[in-house]
């Protein structure tokens, strides 16, 4: 299964690097660095990313002597660039002299220069200097042989993803004028006879400011969707200028995994590869749950292609309230479990601990205290661990489940004043869902909501509060093809202009669903009810999270849990309609962790799927396969502090150790293990079932 893109990152191995500062230090240092990066294994760095000002100290005039030096030495040792733009952050001079180019907040208020990424995203006057930065750096560099891979500006949206300053309100008119045509088609759509918001012209349209109270939602929605357009276009305006000068050098930008404010979707849609910036909390124990679905994410904006990690934290970082380090081990932990989730390679921020700056607490490859520092130790025994893993480049990783990621429903779920209630969380119900479907054992993809759904045969769709019937029908042929899709609730509830579809929620879902919700009936704070589950499910009962409704079920349409208390009791609250050998499961409530579970065991054992009995679910050992069709490699990731012993892998090989894996792996608290074995030792279209957290002889 060969899996290489038109245009692939310049590399033969799994990437090792990081970004490289090298304007912060004296040229002696940038000998040493470039020494000690061979010796860690380093094979890429990323830079200069905030560069701007020193690569054109004056407008049109541009000093490249130091970069020019700085890629040629680390060239000479062998050592590719990920070459970014430099264009994250405008200079002085450029903002002195166009003030307009500074973004203002919801308030009108105009954020000054002092940090970075002081620009507004739709500035033609930052367009425009930053387009020709970009294009002096493609001419100049694009022949060099170190040159991987383009990095165009820095995490899009970082600081500043909305703008609402009057060039802002030009471009958000001008968007509009594009999505409608007519004035008359925007008030129809926005529902301006509501409130006294009719418009005559485009022109009387201002981005929704701080207004006297809430604000019209589809005028909300869509500066939602136009400000992630906006970062888009001057996206897509850098690529268009690298592809006319180096067709064939790949293209990326770095994400920020899961991130409400821009639809990555699209972003993916126009760039080579995906890569991702991932922070997890080391304070938190379960930050590797959500990690996971992060990077199931990031594997499928491309269609289960590789991606790339390309900033984590050796330890510490700087910007939480309390930064605390990465235990020894945790970092070896966290490289693994992204190459398990298709990444091809690891990258880090940043090479050399700064001096100054606010981010000199920040940990990095190469501590303040030089060679000897806790975490150059580790970066170099990890670039010697990666080496033994080359046979993974390229190859994809095996999930029988995907969850639904839309942003109009994010967007739309975030509307600040006119829900049901404010305590429906988009990205918290996706995480509980996710990790039900973690503790289960399953590598969880992600699908648009519109498909397609590739070979999944579970689709978990925590919330589409949004959905066209478009997508109502994607998703009816999912479960048709004999899918299991399982659908949170709050969806079905609005279309694509943020009106409530006829006949009220699930909207175009209805038949496919087999249900109707009368009312909903949010939790008050405090407020407690529960849900009983029947037999078909594990019997028990279990807490309602934050929200529940008041179903109507249609006949054919199966009853799996009702509300046990209050005025709901003995009310729908878990519903299952079959459509041949599919089905469509319905919450009408956020169930609890345990209730998630319950529920998701019996919808993959429908799947087919080899999951763990509900009680025996653990979020402690997690298990990846990635595979070339031939091969494959199974990640086996301690996520816990105590070690647990696995099952043997038949004709299994550790790569990391060298070891045979048939007769069984013990793996230290935080341990790895990467079992290459032929692809018929385990059924390909499951993951291996896991032991319980307790038992640490159970069989895979
Ligand atoms: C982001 C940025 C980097 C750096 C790190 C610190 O990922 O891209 O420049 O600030 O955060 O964690």
């Amino acid at each position: 299964m060969t899996t290489a893109s038109p245009r692939s990152i310049r590399l033969d191995a799994l990437a090792y690097g990081g970004d490289y500062n090298p304007d912060q230090w004296p040229e002696e240092v940038w000998l040493e660095d470039a020494r000690l990066m061979v010796e860690a294994g380093v094979n890429i760095v990323t830079l200069p990313v905030f560069s701007w000002p020193l690569l054109e100290p004056r407008e049109g005039e541009y000093d490249f002597a130091g970069l020019d030096r700085v890629i040629d030495l680390l060239w000479s040792h062998g050592i590719r660039i990920d070459l970014a733009t430099a264009t994250a952050t405008p200079p002085a001079w450029l903002i002195r002299e166009h003030p307009e180019v500074l973004p203002h907040n919801v308030d009108g208020v105009r954020l000054e220069f002092g940090s970075r990424q002081s620009y507004c995203p739709s500035s033609p006057v930052f367009r425009d200097a930053a387009l020709r930065l970009t294009r002096t750096l493609a001419e100049r560099y694009g022949e060099h042989p170190a040159l991987a891979l383009w990095h165009v500006s820095n995490e899009y949206g970082d600081h500043v993803s909305r703008c609402w300053c009057p060039v802002s309100a030009v471009h958000f008119r001008r968007w509009l004028g594009a999505r409608y045509g007519s004035i008359d088609a925007l008030n129809a759509a926005w529902g301006t006879s509501c409130w006294g918001q009719h418009y005559l012209d485009f022109e009387q349209i201002e981005p929704p400011r701080t207004a006297t109270g809430p604000i019209n939602p589809a005028q909300q929605l869509d500066f939602e969707r136009f400000s992630s357009d906006a970062l888009l276009e001057l996206f897509q305006s850098e690529i268009d200028v690298l592809r006319e000068v180096t067709p064939e050098i790949a293209v990326t930008t770095n994400f920020m995994s899961l991130f409400r404010e821009l639809d990555y979707w699209d972003f993916a849609d126009a760039e080579d590869l995906v890569t991702d910036d991932a922070y997890p909390d080391p304070a938190d124990p379960n930050a590797h749950v959500g990690a996971a679905l992060n990077y199931g994410l990031m594997r499928s904006l491309k269609d289960g292609r590789p991606w790339l990690l390309l900033e984590q934290a050796p330890s510490a970082v700087s910007w939480r309230d309390v930064n605390v380090p990465k235990a020894p081990g945790q970092m070896r932990l966290g490289s693994m479990q992204a190459l398990a989730h298709g990444s091809d390679g690891v990258m880090f921020f940043q090479w050399r601990q700064a001096k100054f700056g606010p981010e000199k607490f920040h940990s990095a490859m190469l501590g303040h205290r030089g060679e000897d520092s806790r975490s150059f130790q580790e970066t170099k025994a990890l670039g010697a661990e990666l080496k033994k893993l080359a046979a993974i480049k390229d190859t994809r990783v095996r999930a029988s489940v995907a969850l639904v990621a839309d942003w109009d429903s994010w967007w739309g779920l975030s509307a600040p004043d006119s829900l049901p209630s404010l305590r429906l969380n988009w990205l918290t119900e996706a995480r509980a869902w996710h990790a039900a479907a973690f503790a289960l054992g399953q590598p969880v993809d992600v699908s648009r909501a519109g498909g397609p759904y590739g070979s999944h045969s579970v689709l978990l769709v925590p919330n589409l509060y949004a959905v066209t019937v478009e997508q109502a029908d994607a998703l009816a042929a999912f479960v048709a093809g004999g899918g299991q899709l399982v659908v949170g609730p709050f969806s079905g509830v609005v279309d694509h202009s943020e009106q409530v579809h006829d006949g009220g929620a699930p909207g175009p879902l209805r038949d496919l669903l087999g249900v109707e919700v009368d009312e909903w009936w949010p939790l008050a704070d405090g407020e407690k009810r529960s849900v009983t589950l029947g037999a078909a499910l594990v019997a028990a009962t279990h807490d309602v999270r934050v929200w529940s409704e008041w179903l109507v079920v249609a006949d054919g349409t199966e009853v799996l849990a009702s509300f046990a208390d209050g005025d709901l009791a003995g009310r729908a609250a878990v519903t299952r309609r079959s459509h041949g050998s599919g089905a469509a499961w319905y919450l009408g409530a956020g169930l609890d962790d345990d209730g998630m579970r319950a529920v998701l065991a019996r919808v993959f054992a429908d799947a087919g799927l080899s999951v763990p009995s509900p009680d025996a679910a653990s979020t402690t050992l997690e298990v990846v396969t990635r595979t070339d069709g031939t091969t494959d490699f199974t990640f086996l990731l301690n996520h816990g502090r105590e070690s647990v012993s696995v099952p043997g892998i038949a004709d299994g090989t550790d790569l990391l150790s060298g070891g045979d894996a048939a007769d069984g792996i013990t793996l230290d608290g935080f341990g790895v293990a990467v079992v290459a074995h032929p692809v018929s030792a385990l059924s390909p279209s499951s993951s291996p079932s896991l032991p319980s957290a307790s038992d640490s002889e159970a069989a895979l």
